[in-house]
């Protein structure tokens, strides 16, 4: 595995992606052996390059980089995205899909083994991804979600649908990332779930504290 300075090679790449997230994709693209690996929303860059980083490191399995860059000025970012992912010498390893997560799923007819979800933020669009893409995630297959301690959307969807249902097993929070594999679960991986999820919620009472 590549020491984390060589991994991070592009810190210049803009994005919200801190670098203990950025580790955490990389290890998860690495571990990924079954299925795709997908991106819901990659603006620039720079969550792509690390699970890229990732899956070099692991079976070499491409990134399904989705995301329709209308940019949010209105302004395209898809020159930048794939000047980024050049420059970061991972290129080759990323397929940009230039659509919305909704038109990007009917076509997509092959098994996920990891998919990231960092789209729009609103709740019923993070809904509509996690509807999209849950069933085609394999079992033993990560799905993973951005922002889910500050930003509503995503705070609320994986404390409903992910944290609490019967189907995931290891919920985990790293920094602003929950993740989770999907499983059957246990009683006692019920538990589990519902521990983190209450010591997710002081979290993110702590956070509306500090305003
Ligand atoms: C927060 S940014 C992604 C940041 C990126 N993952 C990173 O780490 O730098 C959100 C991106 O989601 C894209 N997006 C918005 N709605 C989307 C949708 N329905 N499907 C796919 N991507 C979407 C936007 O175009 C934007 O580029």
């Amino acid at each position: 595995m590549m020491k984390k300075d060589e991994i991070n090679r592009y810190p210049d790449i803009p994005g919200w992606l801190a670098d203990e997230e950025g580790e955490l994709l990389y290890r998860l693209a690495m571990e990924c052996k079954d299925g795709e690996i997908v991106e819901i929303g990659s603006w620039k860059g720079k969550s792509t390059v690390w699970l890229a980083e990732g899956s070099r490191a692991g079976r070499g399995l491409k990134i399904h980089a989705i995301d329709p860059h209308k940019g949010y000025d209105g302004k395209s970012t898809l020159k930048e995205f794939k000047d980024n992912i050049a420059r970061a010498g991972v290129g080759g390893m990323i397929i940009p899909v230039v659509k919305t997560s909704e038109e990007a799923a009917k076509g997509f007819s092959k098994p996920v083994g990891l998919i990231f979800i960092d789209g729009s933020h609103e709740y019923n669009d993070v809904k509509k991804d996690f509807e999209l893409w849950f069933p085609r995630l394999v079992d033993g297959g990560v799905m993973a979600f951005h922002d889910t301690l500050g930003y509503d959307g995503p705070r609320r969807l994986v404390n409903e649908l992910v944290y609490k249902s019967r189907s995931f097993r290891n919920v985990r929070l790293v920094n602003n990332i929950t993740y989770a594999v999907k499983a059957e679960n246990t009683f006692p991986d019920r538990l589990r779930n519902r521990l983190s999820l209450l010591i997710k919620r002081l979290r993110e009472m702590a956070i509306r504290k500090k305003g």
